[in-house]
């Protein structure tokens, strides 16, 4: 893949991210996601990719756009084939109640090099660089945190983990406070939660819980540029999602995915920030129609991470 396309890449997130914005604190998150999608799809039309949606918005029935399986991209005869996972607003409710942390995002892989994981729940834990390799998702948290906090070299007391407050995680969360670790709970966003882990500034050691199996995948495509590890198993809530994850090709329904397997070979990855968070700065509309976007865009290959801040004259885009 060619390196540039990364940055072609962050014109798509930026315009999302500057479309839903509009709408945060609004109180509307279908509309808010809308104008996310709908800014996304059009200004893939300006890449020159033969793109696949991989990881998208749900099944062709169900998303009217983005969906998986479809066609992105402005395909030439040299186009580069590649399969795209991608969220145009990773965050929904947080933009609509004006929070922390919702991004637009796009993740890039040759064909065939992202796991097809259906729209069902993921268990997941993620690390930095430091404590690559010293995770196990099928141990106790405990055992979990005891690793990381030897890999850092910090005391228990001092690792942060951060999982999505969610009742199903009521017995995670009292394990991991018997250990004396501190929690990070947040409401939603578990993609910039998994990066976290990543990114000094962030404080955040230890990523764990069960979020969506989509935003597994992209995670892992992250964390795969910034040297990261994470492992994730499918997680079903009845029949009905085992059945469609093995017409994705899911034969073995409870396997421990790597990261590797999650997302395989060079991946690109880039994300605007919709509101502020940890990682991003949030959308600014400024006078004089104007706006700035601060996006993140990475590439396994090199391990380059670019911080891009942006400044939009908004009276030259069809937004
Ligand atoms: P959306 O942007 O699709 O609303 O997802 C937000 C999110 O918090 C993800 O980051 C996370 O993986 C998932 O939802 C968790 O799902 P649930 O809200 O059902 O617990």
């Amino acid at each position: 893949m060619d390196r540039n396309l990364a940055l072609e890449f962050v014109r798509i997130t930026e315009a999302a991210a500057l479309a839903c914005a509009r709408h945060m604190g609004r109180g509307n998150e279908k509309l808010a996601d809308k104008a996310a999608v709908d800014a996304m799809r059009k200004a893939f039309d300006t890449v020159r990719i033969d793109g696949t949606v991989v990881i998208g918005e749900g099944e062709r029935d169900e998303a009217p756009m983005l969906f998986i399986g479809e066609k992105v991209g402005r395909v030439t005869a040299d186009a580069p084939k590649v399969d795209i996972a991608l969220d145009p607003l990773e965050g929904t409710t947080i933009c609509a109640r004006g929070g922390e942390n919702a991004i637009s995002v796009i993740a890039v892989a040759e064909n065939g090099n992202f796991l097809h994981a259906p729209d069902t729940y993921m268990d997941k834990i993620a690390v930095g660089p430091a404590a690559v390799g010293k995770i196990d998702i099928e141990a106790p948290a405990e055992d979990n945190i005891r690793a990381v906090a030897k890999a850092l070299g910090k005391d228990v007391q001092d690792v942060t983990v951060i999982i999505l407050d969610r009742p199903r995680h009521e017995k995670l969360i009292s394990d991991v406070r018997k250990t004396g670790a501190r929690i990070k709970l947040i409401t939603d966003g578990d993609v910039s939660a998994a990066i976290a882990t990543c990114r000094d500034v962030t404080g955040v050691d230890l990523l764990i819980g069960i979020g969506g199996a989509p935003e597994g995948v992209i995670a892992a495509a992250a964390l795969r540029c910034v040297g990261g590890d994470m492992q994730g198993r499918l997680k079903f809530r009845n029949d009905e999602e085992r059945k469609r994850a093995e017409k994705m090709g899911i034969s073995q329904l409870d396997k421990v995915y790597g990261i590797n397997e999650l997302a395989r070979g060079n991946v690109m990855f880039c994300a605007t920030g919709v509101t502020d968070g940890s990682l991003l700065r949030g959308v600014r509309l400024s006078s004089g129609n104007r706006a700035y976007t601060h996006s993140i865009v990475m590439r396994s290959k090199t391990g380059t991470v670019r911080d891009i801040h942006a400044e939009h004259q908004l009276n030259f885009k069809s937004l």
